[in-house]
């Protein structure tokens, strides 16, 4: 029996199908060198309270160490164990005998060891998001602080509505950005508690040190309650759920880059090399890249799906439902971080064409806002008579003074002529450039009010 486990209550005759369907093996894999590390914390902790003698905690540390230095042997992983943490004890005996070998796991069960483990190599997955987030950010301000006098159309329901510029387009996803990071870290925080100790649920009547274990492996601190160590996965609930709302920034703005590349509009080219060409028409660009990023936010909120739904019917404390969830927070997270290091790339490398741009930012009477806030403004009117004046002259397919006289004649028996409204007035009111320097209020695309809050979000970085 190459499984210790099955040497006692159980028989070991099962199926290759079986012990494959049981086996946790593959997604190990990503935990395994975290499994080191807490067998090690947990070594120095029985040996410092003395749980464990002098010699037995020399020989398990040097079979530790060079399992460091060289891997988990290959035998460890076979799928006659149940998961590495079987594999690894079995491999430990192996190496110094059973009469030290299997004196590592008193005080402990797999199921605080695997939960400690997920813990510390999702911190490191966190760390690695949010370091892409601040670069993703990083590219975002620069480009911002390129183009805060870069006029281009804004819009709502994907219609020509006022001019903006694309700083301040830019800036509107860096603000999304700055969020998400704080929920990556805020998750973090509540990722980085140690479940060691929780044993099975119950903890443990050994004289442990839970602190020392938690210190040792960097966590801020042991968990409060080891039913709920062991029993918990909503911190990788709360990872995968601040991954899934990253990554429904991170596609809007590939749709985004979709669109704007098209042919209709003609934005942005993103680079060569974050493009495809087609296997059967020689002159294709097509933005693959942003469209496999709008798909990985559905596979990053899929893992969130299946997360949440392994976890909702189980009763306390740990059911092996939970092994079946681990996959899924690897899966998102990976898809996540990667996604989000592209993205930075694919944004840094793009051609952003500002003629087109100039040349839609007064499209569709965009710019109809702003000269019926002039009408109130410096005419006097109330902003609905303005509106249905402006609104008028615009379903007669012209804004200029002859036809906004009429429309005021019409709409409310008014001569805006009379009020001194003149051809120039009009004309520098339609002005796409005036219209954005006019919007200084705070968050709003003017020059000088995308410079400051360039400065701030720099600061925030
Ligand atoms: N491989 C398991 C997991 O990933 C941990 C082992 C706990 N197994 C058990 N039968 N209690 O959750």
């Amino acid at each position: 029996h190459r499984d210790l486990l099955r040497r006692g209550r159980l028989s070991d005759d099962r199926t290759g199908e079986v012990m494959h369907f049981l086996s946790s093996m593959t997604a190990d894999h990503w935990i395994a060198e975290m499994d080191i590390q807490v067998d090690m914390a947990h070594l120095l902790m029985l040996r410092e309270k003395e749980i464990i003698g002098e010699d037995a905690a020399r020989a398990l540390m040097g079979a530790l160490l060079s399992f460091h230095e060289d891997g988990v042997p290959e035998e460890a992983y076979d799928e006659c164990f149940e998961d590495i943490h079987a594999g690894k004890e079995a491999a430990l005996i192996a190496r110094v005998g059973e009469e030290f070998g299997g004196r590592l796991h008193m005080g402990r069960s797999r199921n605080d060891e695997v939960a400690t483990c997920i813990r510390m190599r999702l911190r490191e997955e966190l760390l690695g998001c949010m370091a892409a987030v601040c670069d993703l950010r990083r590219v975002l301000l620069d480009l911002a602080a390129a183009h805060r006098e870069t006029i281009m159309p804004g819009f709502t329901h994907l219609q020509h509505a006022q001019p903006t510029t694309l700083a301040h387009h830019l800036l509107a996803y860096e603000a999304a950005f700055g969020r998400d990071f704080g929920r990556l870290a805020d998750a973090y925080g509540r990722v980085n508690e140690c479940p060691l100790g929780a044993a099975a649920f119950a903890s443990t009547g050994y004289p442990i040190d839970r602190a020392m274990t938690a210190g040792l492996l960097g966590f801020e601190r042991p968990m409060g309650n080891s039913m709920d160590a062991v029993a918990t996965r909503d911190f990788a609930l709360e990872s995968l759920s601040a991954c899934t709302v990253m990554m429904t920034n991170a596609s809007r703005l590939c749709e985004e880059m979709v669109v704007w590349s098209s042919a209709f509009v003609r934005f942005v080219q993103l680079a060569d090399g974050y493009s495809s060409t087609s296997s059967i028409m020689p002159q294709k660009k097509n933005p693959d890249t942003a469209e496999i990023m709008r798909a990985k936010a559905g596979t990053v909120a899929g893992a969130l799906a299946g997360a949440t739904t392994i976890t909702k019917g189980l009763p306390m404390s740990y059911n092996r439902d939970l092994q079946e969830l681990t996959p899924h927070l690897w899966r998102g997270v990976a898809a996540a971080r990667e996604s989000l290091v592209v993205l930075a790339g694919m944004l840094s490398t793009a051609t952003f064409d500002t003629d087109r741009m100039a040349a839609e930012s007064d499209r569709g009477f965009s710019t109809a806002t702003e000269l019926a806030d002039v009408l109130v403004r410096e005419y006097g009117l109330p902003f609905r008579t303005a509106h249905s004046v402006v609104g008028r002259a615009v379903k007669q397919g012209a804004l200029d003074l002859a036809t906004l006289e009429a429309a005021a004649e019409e709409v409310a028996g008014l001569s805006l002529t009379e009020r001194g409204l003149t051809a120039e007035r009009v004309a520098a009111a339609l002005d796409p450039a005036i219209s954005v320097a006019e919007r200084n209020a705070i968050g709003g695309p003017a020059p000088d009010e995308t410079a400051r809050a360039v400065a701030a979000r720099n600061t925030d970085l």
